[in-house]
């Protein structure tokens, strides 16, 4: 039996993912927000003909904006699971402005980049422990390697929307150079290939409102359909980076010096959450 963690496992893609694993019998930690969502997606497992998901699935409530939530949440699966052979990093709340969080800190960094960074540093050792474990980030992969700004990881002289979205995506990929120190981990940048029709949570301003809105109903993509490529990446991962839109393998975009990006990165997140 597997064990899956999935962060944005309530809703959307996450959710889709849950319900696959607990059809096909692994063990499923959700983390989301919802507790109401969660009875809903067991219900529905239920439904579909997983046997007994309540027994094999976890809800753990947090706001990974937030540094304590993070590191709680992730104590907790440290005390829960010895191993886990699949961690897959969906949580998602779009905000087009600027937002600071009760901690003051940007909350879309905290959520998009500083949360995922704690999930992957914290629960190495437990990832190690599995045979061929796997990481799945859904942040969609390709943008220009000069996309951070360390001078302002927060971005509080200069944010925009654009610019926080690449600096996150870039900074994903730059994670994957991290995880992968262990030679046997598969860390997969994912992103869907079309609109998919999900919650699309976050608060964000009209045009992406009526995106949502109205265009998903009428040509996104299911989110089960859309994950299934996720599925067969997962049951037979392959160690090493590599990253995906849809079904289709896009090429990493490289960089001057994505080693010491990448440990540039890494002290700077260690910085800011030692404070
Ligand atoms: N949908 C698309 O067309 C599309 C396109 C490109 C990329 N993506 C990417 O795919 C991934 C999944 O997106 P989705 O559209 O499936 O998401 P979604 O339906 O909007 O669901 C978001 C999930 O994140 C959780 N979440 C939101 N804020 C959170 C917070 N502060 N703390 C903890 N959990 C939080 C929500 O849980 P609660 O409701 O329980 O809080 C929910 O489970 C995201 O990375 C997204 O950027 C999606």
């Amino acid at each position: 039996m597997r064990t899956v963690v999935i962060t944005g496992g309530t809703d959307g893609m996450g959710a889709a993912l849950a319900r696959h694993h607990l059809r096909a019998g692994d063990r499923v930690a959700v983390v989301g927000r919802s507790r109401a969502k969660f009875d809903a997606l067991l219900a529905a497992a239920e439904a579909e003909g997983a046997l007994s998901p309540a027994g094999r699935a976890r809800f753990l409530a947090a706001d990974l904006s937030l540094l304590a939530d993070n590191e709680r949440v992730i104590d907790r699966l440290r005390q829960h699971y010895d191993r886990i052979d699949v961690l897959v990093l969906a949580a998602s709340f779009i905000r087009q402005k600027r937002h600071v969080t009760a901690e003051g800190r940007e909350a879309s960094w905290m959520l998009f980049l500083v949360s995922k960074y704690l999930f992957v540093t914290g629960l190495a050792d437990r990832l190690a422990a599995a045979g061929r474990p796997v990481i799945v980030n859904t942040a969609v992969p390709g943008t220009r390697p000069d996309a951070i700004d360390f001078d302002d990881l927060e971005l509080a002289g200069r944010f925009t929307f654009s610019r926080a979205n690449a600096q996150q995506r870039r900074a994903n990929e730059l994670l994957g150079i991290l995880a992968t120190r262990n030679a046997d981990l598969s860390y997969i940048t994912w992103g869907p290939r079309n609109l998919v029709r999900t919650s699309f949570a976050g608060e964000t301003g009209p045009v992406m409102k009526w995106t949502a809105a109205l265009l998903a109903p009428l040509v996104g993509q299911d989110p089960g359909d859309a994950v299934r490529p996720v599925i067969r990446l997962i049951d037979d991962p392959r160690p090493g980076r590599a990253a995906y839109r849809g079904a289709k393998e896009a090429g990493l975009v490289p960089g001057p010096d994505d080693e010491g990006d990448a440990e540039r990165l890494a002290r700077a997140v260690e910085r800011m959450v030692t404070g």
